[in-house]
């Protein structure tokens, strides 16, 4: 596996976005973060860290069927307390097709929420799929693991995003 995005370059990014997030959303009645699992709890934690804002945080659980092109999105979970009214941020690890995003912001939307915009940590344009409003970076058209992303349930916990290779990249490899 090849170091794409340092543990160091994550932490300035989100950084940038905590401040730009917590002047956007300076006069909102209520802003809550909503993090797509469990992709986004890395992400999700450190960028709650980053706003200075009064906020809550909630999360949902969806199941995509990425290498299938128009395959099915499965909402298995939450959010767990009511959006209605409030002005929410989906905290994503990374849009590819789009489709995971676009199935759970129209399920907020229709729970009532005020404002839904995306934030990304990672977006490959190659997928098709558009950015979110806040994206942390674009990446090429290649599975990337780490800081929350997975290949079968493994590398989530890897403090910086690597790209695997083609054989699949062995641990340490
Ligand atoms: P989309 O619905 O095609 O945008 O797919 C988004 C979901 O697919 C993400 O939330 C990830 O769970 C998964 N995914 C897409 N690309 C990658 C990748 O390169 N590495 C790990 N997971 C990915
Ligand atoms: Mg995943």
């Amino acid at each position: 596996m090849r170091e794409l995005i340092s543990a160091g370059a994550i932490a300035m990014r989100v950084r940038e976005l905590g401040h730009e997030i917590s002047r956007d959303y300076r006069d909102s009645p209520g802003l809550v973060l909503v993090g797509v699992l469990r992709g986004s709890f890395c992400f999700l934690a450190d960028l709650a860290r980053a706003i200075d804002l009064p906020v809550r945080i909630d999360v949902m659980a969806l199941r995509s069927y990425a290498g299938e092109t128009g395959g099915a999105v499965e909402m298995l979970a939450g959010p767990f307390d009511p959006v209605e009214g409030a002005d929410v941020l989906l905290v994503e690890d990374i849009i590819e097709r789009g489709a995971t995003t676009a199935r759970a912001a129209g399920m907020l939307m229709a729970g009532g929420a005020r404002s839904v915009e995306v934030c990304t940590l990672l977006w490959k344009p190659s997928g098709g799929g558009t950015p979110g409003r806040y994206t942390g970076f674009e990446v090429p058209d290649a599975f990337v693991v780490g800081y929350g992303l997975d290949l079968d349930q493994q590398y989530r916990n890897l403090p910086f995003v690597a790209v695997l290779d083609e054989a699949g990249g062995a641990p340490g490899a």
